[in-house]
């Protein structure tokens, strides 16, 4: 057996069993392809709006009295940068995303007089298959996101998670509301008409 395996075995994996109790990672999440309300398959949308807030409340309210206990505990929900903002085309994925940033800020009231780490991490773009994005600097690797945004915990309540998904949150701040929702409509208008031509192309192919 390999030195790494039996410090794994017999160090890591004890010491893994009993934190592991307290740390609840909420990253489920589901999103549609950016389009009006009325277009997007209503069954679909039912699934954003149940598998986007319903476990993380669930979850939460059942993995914190065991927290309470032990006075310890850290619980991370992923909302998204398009909570901050009305996002247009992704009606109820942005409502969701809003529902998890307001959550979490009440848990962070409630559970203040605690040892409970409650955060929010709002990434932009991650290349993964939710976003279909490439790699590049404004949207890492789901590994990259990873190792950035763990650094944060314990630090900030609520963060974009890695230095430029912070950067262009910051920027975002800077510009006056009418600004942002002018770039906003166009960034989405643009999402909207790269997913008609993919479907577009899908079906081609098929
Ligand atoms: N990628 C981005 O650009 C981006 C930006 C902002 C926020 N986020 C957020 O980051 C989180 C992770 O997303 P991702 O980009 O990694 O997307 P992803 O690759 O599509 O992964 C989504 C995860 O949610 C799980 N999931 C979805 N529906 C489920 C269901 N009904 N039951 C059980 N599990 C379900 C998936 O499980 P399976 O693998 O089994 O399907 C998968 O593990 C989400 O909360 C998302 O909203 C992502």
């Amino acid at each position: 057996m390999k030195l790494r395996d039996r410090v794994f075995i017999f160090f890591i994996n004890p010491i893994f069993s009993i934190i592991k109790d307290y740390i609840s990672v909420n990253n489920v999440g589901l999103a549609n392809d950016p389009d009006f309300l009325h277009e997007i398959d209503l069954e679909l949308n039912a699934n954003i709006l149940i598998v986007n807030t319903l476990p993380i409340s669930i979850l939460s309210a059942a993995i914190l009295p065991q927290m309470i206990k032990s006075n310890a505990g850290i619980i991370i929900n992923i909302s998204s940068g398009g909570g901050a903002v009305a996002f247009p085309y992704f009606s109820i994925y942005s409502s969701t995303k809003a529902y998890i940033n307001h959550f979490s800020k009440i848990l962070r009231s409630e559970y203040s007089n605690t040892n409970i780490i409650i955060q929010t991490i709002s990434p932009g773009h991650v290349a993964t298959n939710m976003s279909s994005e490439k790699i590049s600097y404004f949207s890492p690797s789901a590994k990259e996101f990873v190792e950035d945004a763990i650094k944060t915990i314990g630090f900030v309540p609520e963060t974009a998670g890695c230095i430029p998904h912070q950067i262009k949150a910051a920027f975002g701040m800077l510009l006056p509301h009418f600004m942002i929702e002018f770039l906003i409509k166009n960034f989405a208008k643009k999402m909207k008409d790269a997913a008609k031509i993919r479907k577009q192309n899908e079906t081609k192919q098929q």
